[in-house]
């Protein structure tokens, strides 16, 4: 079993929307592989998606309301394989926070397994507006496909 972890600064915009996408391809494609996410920060632990995430992904099809925010830990560099963070500060923080090869190398920027983009960040939409949460589910979807195409 792959196990995956999506990770963002908050948990309430970005990586709860990658898992819930992550998610679905897992049960539509019969995968042997489980996803969940976390924020880099304790802004909002135990809190819901935010809303426009919320009502962004359920317009496309994925229900994400359910989902409560966690904060990233150590311990998650054994319960996953693949950490998945969506822009270089997320990426700095957990690599930060790995004490040995094994652990850096499990994780990279989920943008990074696409290839021609402008930018490899999935961009922060929280002070943004409606249009900046399709594009982070767009660009989410094409990266969780690639990668659990890949996935055994
Ligand atoms: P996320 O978005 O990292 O995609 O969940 C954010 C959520 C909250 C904050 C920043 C980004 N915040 O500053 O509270």
């Amino acid at each position: 079993m792959t196990k995956i972890l999506m990770v963002c600064l908050g948990n309430i915009c970005r990586s709860p929307v990658a898992e819930g996408i992550m998610r679905k391809k897992i049960a539509e494609k019969k995968l042997n592989a489980m996803v969940d996410s976390a924020g880099t920060s304790n802004y909002h632990i135990g809190e819901a998606p935010d809303l426009r995430s919320q009502k962004n992904a359920l317009k496309n099809g994925i229900d994400i309301s359910m989902l409560r925010g966690r904060q990233f830990s150590e311990k998650d560099f054994s319960a996953f394989d693949i950490i998945l963070t969506m822009d270089a500060s997320n990426y700095q923080n957990v690599l930060a926070l790995a004490k040995t090869k094994l652990e850096k190398d499990k994780v990279s920027l989920i943008l990074n397994h696409l290839d021609d983009l402008d930018s490899n960040e999935v961009p922060d939409p929280y002070f943004g507006g409606e249009e900046g949460f399709q594009n982070v589910f767009d660009l989410l979807d094409k990266a969780c496909e690639k990668i659990a195409s890949q996935l055994k």
